[in-house]
């Protein structure tokens, strides 16, 4: 499936979803990985905003994602030699990884569970011995469906150029899918898009039960950075590490 956000508005991407707005997110997934320098792995890298911090760390970087778009952008951030187009259910690497993180639902891009814990087991096998997993994965049973709006500065600092408007519901009869609808507007270029994704492997928990099935051990499901356990987030962290 190819998602307009991701492909032909693939350049506004930072725009509706500014690289401040994951300060947090980014600077916790950086504390929970193993000491630079490592090789990481960012699946479904799109743009390289954690790649960037990640590099700036003293981590050796590695993206792939699936939009030609999202990577050209990513490589003028990091260099065309530490990202690549590539589907996750297509990795096919052996113990290559110190780490292997996927943010903001990547990995919610498959398209069910079992593709879910089949992705999972290749990131087993692209991982080293003591390898850590983090995956920032939609949690559906807490997606309320309220509608909420974000005004984003446009190109050239206009206030209140771009606004993203954003609504998470579960799938009813299917716990495990999410529905996300998304409205991209830009005045300043007159722009308007509307799409819907539908999320796979969307109980971070099953996520979590068939993560322990493929090896991974010390598993966490976090409710945010905060790092409390999950409660009431749509948007959990699931750590884990390969023994
Ligand atoms: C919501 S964006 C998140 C991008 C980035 N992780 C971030 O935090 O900004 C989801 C990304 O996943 C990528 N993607 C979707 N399906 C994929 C797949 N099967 N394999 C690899 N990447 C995929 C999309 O192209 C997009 O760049």
């Amino acid at each position: 499936m190819t998602y307009a956000l991701f492909s032909s508005s693939a350049n506004r991407y930072d725009w509706h979803t500014p690289p401040l707005h994951y300060q947090h997110d980014h600077a916790f997934v950086l504390s929970r990985l193993p000491s630079p320098p490592c090789r990481v792995l960012d699946v479904g890298c799109g743009t390289g905003v954690f790649l960037e911090k990640a590099l700036a760390a003293g981590f050796e970087v590695t993206g792939i994602d699936a939009s030609a778009e999202m990577v050209s952008i990513a490589s003028g951030r990091l260099g065309a030699e530490r990202v690549r187009i590539a589907q996750m259910e297509e990795l096919a690497e052996f113990a290559s990884y110190d780490a292997i993180v996927s943010l903001s639902w990547s990995f919610n891009y498959v398209r069910s569970l079992a593709d879910g814990k089949k992705t999972l087991d290749r990131f087993f096998q692209a991982l080293r011995p003591n390898g850590h997993l983090v995956l920032q994965i939609v949690h559906a049973p807490n997606a309320t469906g309220v509608l909420n709006e974000d005004r984003e500065p446009g190109p050239e600092g206009q206030p209140n150029d771009v606004l993203f408007l954003y609504r998470f519901e579960q799938v009813p009869e299917h716990s495990n899918e999410l529905r996300a609808q998304y409205v991209y507007g830009c005045k300043s270029s007159n722009e308007l898009v509307f799409e819907e994704h539908l999320l796979g492997a969307a109980d971070a928990r099953q996520v979590a039960a068939e993560a322990a099935t493929v090896g991974f051990e010390d598993i966490e499901v976090l409710d945010s950075w905060r790092g409390e356990l999950l409660c009431r987030s749509v948007s959990a962290f699931l750590l884990a590490k390969r023994p």
